[in-house]
Formats: structure tokens, sequence, C-alpha cells
């Protein structure tokens, strides 16, 4: 890095997602359920120069690591994203996301006829498919408007 280089600082504890696709991150954010009123330090990182994608976006949440279910629905805006636990300063874990083969629970169906948008206890299933995700229900695909779905 050179010295004219501007980067956010490095954090202590906590969750770095990097790698993620450029103009993503505040759909990651979302994702996670993060708007700033958690009192949790976050630091986003837009369109930054990277070697492998050209340019990238990260995010850096101190104080908190991520569940499966929203590391499943990340891959699925991110599917390049590699997700870095530090502790005490130092990178202890890094998985790049994979992408489910189905997610429950997780996403909401845009159709407003879906069963899983009546008033009935049935759980949203969507199997993930080369486009998007598909309702298992009323096979509705979703397709780049995947985080204003999210439900977690
Ligand atoms: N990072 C951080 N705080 C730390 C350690 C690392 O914010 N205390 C960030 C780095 O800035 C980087 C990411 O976590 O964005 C991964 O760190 P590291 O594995 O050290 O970097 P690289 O080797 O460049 O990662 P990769 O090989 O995945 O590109
Ligand atoms: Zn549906």
């Amino acid at each position: 890095m050179s010295e004219h280089e501007l980067r956010v600082s490095k954090i202590r504890n906590g969750t770095v997602i990097d790698h993620v696709e450029g103009g993503q991150a505040l759909n990651v954010l979302a994702i996670l359920g993060i708007d700033g009123s958690e009192g949790l330090g976050v630091s986003v990182g837009m369109n930054v120069p990277s070697d492998r994608l050209g340019r990238k976006d990260l995010v850096k949440v101190e104080g908190r690591e991520l569940s499966q279910s929203e590391v499943d629905v990340l891959s699925l805006i991110a599917p390049e994203a590699t997700i870095n636990i530090v502790r005490e300063f130092e990178v202890v874990e890094k998985n790049r996301v994979t992408r489910p083969d189905r997610v429950a629970g997780v996403l909401s169906c845009p159709n407003r006829n879906c069963i899983t948008n009546a008033d009935e206890p049935v759980e949203t299933r969507f199997e993930v498919v080369a486009d998007g995700v598909r309702c298992d229900y009323c096979s509705t695909v979703l397709r780049s408007d995947i985080a204003e779905h999210i439900d977690v």
C-alpha cells in the first residue's frame, strides 16, 4: 500500500467482510440489520482498488460475528466475499462464502398471493438457482432485489 492511499483502520475484534462486489456494501449492512443505532463500530469502504476484483467494497464490524443464515444471504449478493474474523488485531479465521442450495426463513417472497404472505404459519423457503432464488411455494424468482426481501 502506498503512503498516498487512505484506508479504513484495522479493527481489534470483530468481522471484516472483504471482496464484496462494488456497490453492495450498503446491502451487506442491510443483511446484517445494521443501521448504526446498535452502537457498534462500523467502517465501510466503497470502490476500493482490488487486485482480484478491480474495485471492491468492504465492511468492518467491531464486536460482532455473523450467523450462518446471515452468511448464506450475503453469499447471494456477494459471491466472492471473504469473511475474516479478527481477534486482538489478528485475522484468526478467513472463509470464502459459499452459495447454499437453499435458504429458509431469511427472505420474504415478493408475490403477495404466495402462501408465505398469507396469515399461515409457513416458513419461507427458496431454492438457490443460477440467476437468483426461487420460492418453493409459488416459483417466483427473486433476482437483483434480494437485499430488499431480507427477513433475518
Ligand atoms: N483487517 C482489519 N483489522 C485487522 C486485521 C485485518 O480490518 N486487525 C482487514 C484488512 O484490512 C483486510 C482484511 O481484514 O481488509 C483481511 O486481512 P488480511 O488477511 O491481513 O489481508 P489480505 O491478506 O490482504 O487478505 P486477502 O488475502 O483475503 O485479500
Ligand atoms: Zn412465494
